[in-house]
């Protein structure tokens, strides 16, 4: 169980998170919807502390931290926790698909190179990469490097999968394939948190939506209520003009 509290974050007096609370249960899948500016990679970058939350807390089991007051020590924890997708794959790329997975389980967790070869293959395998592990980043599609990204993340077996716009950066028709290798996680029980445009992606996947605004989540529920029975004004307005701009009627 992953809990968060007051979290809270300014940039130049603007108050971009503004004390926000969350629960995660185990293998549950969170998206985050909302306009452009409303906080939503501020929330997952402030969670793994690539961003300095002003307050709050993370607890994830029984490991705590106050990010006011967080030591060194439980910063290397907290991104052992929470591993990250970002929109720009940031592979190493002199490095093969097979080393860019081996590198975090042998510099952070210490595996030996055999166990680290071992479980990458595995992790590669899992995202349809099997035949790829000796590629360089520059011979693979964008879709074959998120997907290298996706099992480097989930070779470290976080408790927690942070995903910011991972298919944004792809062309159309390589979103499909990253779409499934995180679904298949999913479904694996990995426990996510997804920051997505693509609607039709979080209905599928996400088990919860927040829809954030200003900082604020003003709305949250399940894909349906959300999506399809909106209470709020905005919420309403925000899916209207998706709507209108996504989607063919
Ligand atoms: N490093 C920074 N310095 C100053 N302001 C920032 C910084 N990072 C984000 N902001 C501001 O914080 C607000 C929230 O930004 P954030 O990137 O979290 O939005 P977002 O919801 O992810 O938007 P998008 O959908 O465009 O990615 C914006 O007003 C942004 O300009
Ligand atoms: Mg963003």
């Amino acid at each position: 169980m992953i809990k968060i509290t007051n979290l809270t974050k300014e940039f130049s007096g603007q108050k971009v998170l503004d004390g926000l609370n969350l629960d995660i249960q185990k293998g549950e899948v969170v998206a985050l919807v909302g306009a452009s500016g409303a906080g939503k990679s501020t929330f997952l970058r402030s969670m793994n502390y690539l961003e300095e939350p002003d307050a709050g807390t993370i607890e994830i089991d029984d490991f705590k931290v106050d990010f006011q007051n967080i030591s060194k020590d439980e910063i290397l924890t907290l991104r052992r926790k929470l591993a990250m997708v970002f929109q720009q794959f940031n592979l190493f790329e002199r490095r093969t698909a097979l080393d860019n997975v081996k590198e975090g389980l042998k510099v952070v967790k210490k595996i030996s190179d055999a166990e680290a070869t071992k479980i990458a293959k595995e992790e590669l395998a899992k995202v349809g990469l099997a035949d790829r592990e000796n590629h360089y980043p520059r011979h693979l599609s964008g879709g074959q490097k998120q997907r290298v990204a996706l099992a480097r993340a989930l070779a470290m077996k976080p408790d927690v999968l942070l995903l910011d716009e991972p298919t944004s950066a792809l062309d159309p028709e390589l979103v499909g394939e990253v779409e499934k290798s995180i679904a298949d996680a999913a479904k694996q029980g990995q426990t996510m948190v997804l920051v997505s445009h693509d609607m039709n992606f979080v209905y599928q996947v996400a088990d919860k939506v927040l829809f954030l605004e200003k900082g604020h989540i003003l709305e949250q529920g399940t894909p349906d209520e959300v999506f399809n029975h909106p209470k709020e004004e905005r919420t309403k307005e925000f899916f209207a003009s998706y709507n209108k701009s996504y989607l063919k009627d």
